[in-house]
């Protein structure tokens, strides 16, 4: 089953990204915003290639995100029902099972917001977040921040 958004070329940069985060062969990642796994199947690829040992923890709510009075269009509102039934969760799971990686993934499920005060500090060495709108606020909150 596929329900991607990304592109497959991605592999090359990621791999290039886990390599520089590395410390003695071995990155422990986050995740934000994994949907159907497609790039959480990429990183944990690039893992294997690499050969690093570590663990990508996956964090998503897997509900529906997009505004569809701002994004409207059949698209967005296919790709707001696929979570209904917890679909888009069991393709997340399928997907990782069927690429042989889900023991490389620990599934966080919940917004960031909530998942992230879990996680002990300095325990991550690479944060990769897949969402446009918060990538938007990440970037707001840093350019405002004086430390
Ligand atoms: C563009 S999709 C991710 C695509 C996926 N990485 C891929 O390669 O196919 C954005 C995802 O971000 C998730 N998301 C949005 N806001 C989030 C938040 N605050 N915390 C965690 N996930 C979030 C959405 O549920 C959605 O699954």
């Amino acid at each position: 089953m596929e329900a991607g958004q990304a592109q497959p070329q991605r592999s090359r940069h990621f791999a290039e990204k886990l390599k520089q985060a590395s410390q003695n062969g071995s990155v422990r990642m986050i995740e934000i915003g994994s949907w159907a796994g497609q790039s959480t199947v990429i990183w944990a690829k690039a893992f294997d290639e690499l050969q690093l040992s570590g663990n990508l923890i996956a964090v998503d709510p897997w509900i529906p995100y997009f505004d569809t009075n701002i994004n409207s269009g059949t698209r967005y509102t296919a790709m707001n029902q696929a979570p209904a039934d917890g679909l888009i969760y069991k393709l997340f799971v399928h997907n990782i099972r069927s690429a042989g990686i889900a023991g490389r993934i620990d599934t966080r499920i919940g917004k960031s917001i909530e998942v992230l005060p879990s996680i002990p500090d300095h325990s991550i060495d690479l944060i990769y977040i897949d969402d446009r709108t918060l990538m938007r606020m990440c970037f707001m909150t840093c350019s405002n921040r004086n430390d």
